[in-house]
């Protein structure tokens, strides 16, 4: 039997293993045995518990419980324990997701003690270095062995680095999480009824990137946005630790008048907001790609994103911190000027997952 060890620790992690987990317990029973090692990175149970629970993932086999502290903390420490983990365990492949710090200690730990590492999400790029996920992925691809990329252009980002050998544009695992918990969701969520909302009424907003929440400016200047738009539309925004933290250390709480701040909310909860969300207006990556896969237009408040189809589609746009930018593009919406078209699709056919075991397992 081949034994896999998947390494999850942040919510988007969660959603796109859960894709994958379904197939390797469904098709892949007695064939594979998967083991799921938690770091803990992302620890509260409405960040972590509650998106094991409705998306059917397996108990994790091992919880670290490392969270915290600084960036080389954090790896280091995952580093040490993950070490220890896979000595104990001896599996055949370790699987990594995305570009968490999570991802980079596991995939280090794993090429050290010769164990191959499968990077799902591989090739994404944003060509900004100051991003600590931009790091994690580069070095997580250079050292892994099979590289499993959601899109065309990943795959090109990676031969630009001379990456060529076992890379595969498999189609996005989140584009498979988001088509099978659909209409799950909308039947499960009861938060329309709880935020008193209707389809199309509302604006759906987050903000957790470092480059945001660590710069007091742009921090500022997404809060006077998000107030700005409250005048006009209801303005949701479930608040991540990060900026939460972040907004009470620099005294912007009472700017939120007016807009719905709520805690961090479950997966399906998410979903139903972002199929029901007249406009998204993130930084986040799976946040894009949900909005893009469910046809809601999106604001990126970035300076540059990995998910560059979207853009050139013209369904999402790059508004980084600057209010003018995000009001303007919302009263371009308004108004019917922005008309966005659904009909290309650049990320597979909602079959990665499928592919992704079929590439480990063939290569066993
Ligand atoms: C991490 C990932 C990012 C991913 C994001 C999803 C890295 C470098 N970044 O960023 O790629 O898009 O997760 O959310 O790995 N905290 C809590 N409760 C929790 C989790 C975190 O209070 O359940 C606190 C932490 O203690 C920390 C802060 O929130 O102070 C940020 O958490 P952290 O894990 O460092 O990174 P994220 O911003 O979530």
């Amino acid at each position: 039997m081949l034994k896999i060890i998947t390494v999850l620790g942040a919510r988007p992690q969660f959603i796109k293993a859960a894709a994958v987990s379904r197939i390797i317990n469904t098709s892949y029973l007695g064939l594979i045995k998967e083991i799921i090692v938690h770091t803990g990175q992302h620890y509260d149970s409405n960040m972590s518990k509650i998106f094991f629970d409705e998306l059917e993932i397996p108990n994790p086999n091992y919880n670290l419980a490392i969270s915290g502290g600084s960036h080389g903390s954090m790896t280091g420490r995952m580093l040490e324990a993950i070490e220890k983990v896979l000595k104990d365990e001896k599996p055949d492949w370790l699987m990594v997701y995305g570009d968490t710090n999570s991802t980079l200690s596991a995939a280090l730990a794993a090429v050290k003690l010769h164990i191959p590492v499968a990077h799902v999400e591989a090739g994404l790029r944003s060509f900004n270095k100051k991003m600590p996920e931009e790091i994690n992925r580069i070095i997580c691809d250079r050292i892994s062995s099979l590289h499993l990329c959601p899109t065309d252009i990943s795959v090109a980002n990676l031969a630009a680095e001379g990456i060529s050998d076992s890379v595969y544009n498999v189609g996005d695992v989140m584009y498979d999480s988001t088509l099978y918990f659909q209409n799950i969701s909308k039947k499960k969520s009861r938060i329309f009824d709880e935020l008193n909302l209707s389809v199309g009424s509302f604006i759906l907003s987050t903000c957790h990137r470092a480059e945001n929440t660590d710069d007091p400016k742009r921090l500022t200047e997404i809060i006077s946005s998000l107030r700005e738009l409250a005048k006009k539309i209801r303005v949701i925004f479930p608040l991540h630790p990060r900026t939460r933290k972040k907004i009470h250390a620099y005294g912007l709480s009472t700017d939120l008048v007016g807009v719905t701040v709520v805690d961090p909310l479950s997966f399906f909860d998410m979903l139903s907001l972002i199929q029901g969300a007249k406009l998204i207006l993130t930084d986040s990556g799976g946040i894009q790609k949900e909005a893009f896969f469910c046809k809601v237009p999106c604001l990126t408040m970035r300076d540059e994103s990995e998910w560059t189809e979207t853009i050139s589609l013209g369904v999402n746009v790059l508004v980084g911190a600057d209010k003018s930018r995000i009001i303007e593009n919302f009263k371009k919406l308004q108004s019917g000027s922005w008309v966005c078209n659904f009909t290309t699709m650049p990320y597979g056919k909602g079959n990665a997952s499928r592919k992704v075991v079929q590439k480990l397992f063939n290569r066993k």
